[in-house]
């Protein structure tokens, strides 16, 4: 890592008959995390990998696994995608009711918890967990595929979640995901991202060393404000 913005590849969108090939190009390419869609074809219609692949994953890269749980029973599955080598383990508010314990079930097992949220969903449902989290994402386009668009009003959100994290002096990772390509990268980080996943648009391209520098380069033309002074309120 070492980024300010931390550009995740979504192997949603590689080649998956050669996924360790794809990984290590994406590595090289100079991505900061490996973004991993697990779907159950009940949450999301459709179904990908589960914790076997995670585990297969982590022995071939040493980027930070960041595994994104599309599914209704995440509580059951934690503990196996934990001792699978996920290094994130991000849940949906929508899927999971007693959130808090969910949350704590990932720390207690040594894996940085993150929590998500359908476009549909409002912030504020994930108010009283933020002080808790080590990620909060965004979806910017309604889960289960890649190659969708990106969801414009989705912006507001992106700078609603930015105020309540600094408000709690937040370190988590904001981070967004889905339809997010190299032409609006910048606006994305204006709003306040930290972390942008990319499936299609990073392996749609031949050259993915060019296209992650693009895109970093697109987000690192957004001037960072300077850090807050903490003011009791
Ligand atoms: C959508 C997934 C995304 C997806 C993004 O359900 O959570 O991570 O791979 O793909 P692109 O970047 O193509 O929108
Ligand atoms: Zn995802």
């Amino acid at each position: 890592m070492g980024h300010s913005i931390h550009i995740a590849p979504s192997i949603l969108s590689a080649d998956f008959a050669r996924l360790a090939d794809e990984v290590s190009a994406v590595e090289r390419a100079g991505a900061d995390l490996l973004h991993v869609d697990v779907m159950d074809g009940h949450f999301v219609p459709n179904l990908t990998v589960g914790p076997p692949i995670v585990e297969s994953l982590k022995k071939v890269t040493r980027l930070p696994l960041d595994v994104h749980l599309m599914i209704t029973n995440a509580d059951v599955f934690i503990p196996e995608f934990a001792e699978a080598g996920a290094d994130y383990l991000t849940v949906h508010v929508e899927a999971c009711p007693h959130l808090h314990r969910t949350v704590q079930s990932i720390k207690e097992r040594g894996v940085k918890a993150g929590v998500t949220l359908n476009p549909a969903t409002p912030l504020s449902l994930l108010q009283e967990i933020l002080v808790d989290v080590d990620l909060l994402l965004i979806m910017s386009v309604n889960p289960g595929f890649g190659g969708q668009t990106f969801i414009p009003s989705v912006l507001k959100k992106i700078s609603e979640a930015r105020i309540l994290l600094d408000k709690i002096n937040s370190r988590a990772l904001l981070e967004v995901d889905g339809g997010v390509k190299v032409d609006n990268a910048r606006e994305i980080v204006a709003a306040g991202a930290t972390a942008l996943v990319s499936g299609s648009a990073i392996f749609s391209q031949h050259d993915y060393t060019a296209t992650i520098a693009a895109m970093r380069a697109a987000a690192e033309t957004v001037v960072q404000p300077a850090p807050r002074a903490t003011v009791n309120r």
